[in-house]
């Protein structure tokens, strides 16, 4: 089969073409988006990632031209409209599950990070500057975390910090037994977060969870509070966090997404001028780590990540049941 491969890096080509038996893959470095979609002309299937655009006008003209399978190398779907899909017939498939302790042991160092200052350490001792000014952390055993979202992702990063010795809360819109089991307290929304030291967002974007991080939901939380967000960008009103990091409220920012994060994410852009004042306000703060979605970035999830989405091409291919289908 043709597969036209959108938003790629030469990583995924390394992996991709490892696993790959017998398709035709071509890589484009352009996102997918209504001025690029005309490259996947001739093409049976797409791949795309997090940030390529699969709104009803891609998705219309994908289907015009002939695409018939829309794959995704990713785990969220928070920018396919999976209606359009289903009108005009074209099957979407994802890797639901790719490595949770990836994303999960990202957002823990970026908890240690924050906290430890290790990035300031690194450099200051290499610049000959041993000074511990500065860099007093807190200890994480007995401190209470929220979980926002304990699916595959949150499970696993709150039995890393159960193993710290962290109190651990939960919200989700179903509890998981097993966690409860553990020792997880799940609570309304409002009633965790004045509790917790750290909190981590680990749910999906959806209309429910949008901005789900506001001026409202920050008001309720701890003055100097450790925020971590390795999930999507849009479930943080990012003026919000802004103006709560300039008062104190938010005491630490971990972000590995973000709104915007399209027009910056993946690329090197060391030799140009960001035009966008408000990751450049965020990344101003002393107390603020970003970090370009690179949560999912490990051998494991790679390898994971290109064995299902072929797997899932070559069921397409057979006319056997797509188990990855969400439209
Ligand atoms: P999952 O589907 O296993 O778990 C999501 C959890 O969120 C579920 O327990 C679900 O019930 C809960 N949830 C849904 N709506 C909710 C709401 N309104 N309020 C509270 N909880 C809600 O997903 P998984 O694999 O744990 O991934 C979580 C998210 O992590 C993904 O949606 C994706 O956005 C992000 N992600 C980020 C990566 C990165 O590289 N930074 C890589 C992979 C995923």
């Amino acid at each position: 089969m043709k597969i036209a491969f959108f938003s790629t890096q030469l990583y995924d080509r390394t992996y991709f073409n490892q696993y790959n038996r017998g398709h035709e893959l071509v890589f484009f470095e352009a996102p997918l988006n209504e001025q690029t979609v005309n490259l996947a002309s001739g093409f049976t299937a797409i791949c795309a990632f997090v940030n390529d655009t699969i709104s009803e006008p891609v998705i219309r003209q994908l289907a015009a031209q002939g695409v018939q399978l829309i794959a995704l190398r990713c785990a969220g779907y928070n920018n396919v409209d999976l209606a359009a899909a289903r009108a005009h017939q074209i099957p979407v498939v994802r890797v639901p599950a790719y490595s949770p302790f990836a994303v999960a042991e990202h957002a823990v160092a970026m908890i240690l990070t924050l906290n430890r200052k290790t990035h300031k350490a690194y450099n200051r001792v290499r610049e000959g500057n041993f000074s511990l000014q500065g860099l007093t952390g807190f200890d994480l055993h007995g401190k209470t975390v929220g979980v926002i979202g304990t699916g595959q992702i949150g499970q696993v990063f709150a039995g890393i910090m159960q193993g710290f010795g962290c109190r651990v809360l939960a919200f989700d819109v179903i509890a998981n037994k097993d966690m409860e089991a553990k020792g997880v307290e799940y609570l309304p929304l409002v009633k965790l977060l004045p509790q917790c030291d750290i909190i981590s967002l680990h749910c999906p974007l959806n209309e429910q969870t949008k901005q789900i991080i506001s001026t409202q939901t920050l008001s309720m939380m701890k003055d100097g509070v450790m925020l971590i967000n390795t999930s999507r960008g849009g479930l943080i009103d990012t003026q919000a966090a802004t103006d709560a990091l300039k008062t104190g409220r938010l005491g630490y920012l971990g972000i590995d997404v973000y709104e915007q994060e399209e027009k910056l994410f993946f690329h090197n852009l060391q030799d140009e001028i960001i035009h966008d004042d408000v990751i450049m306000r965020l990344m101003s703060f002393p107390n603020v780590l970003v970090t370009a979605h690179q949560g999912f970035f490990t051998d494991e999830a790679l390898t994971q990540i290109a064995q299902t989405t072929l797997q899932s091409i070559n069921d397409f291919e057979q006319g056997k049941a797509l188990v990855n289908r969400i439209a």
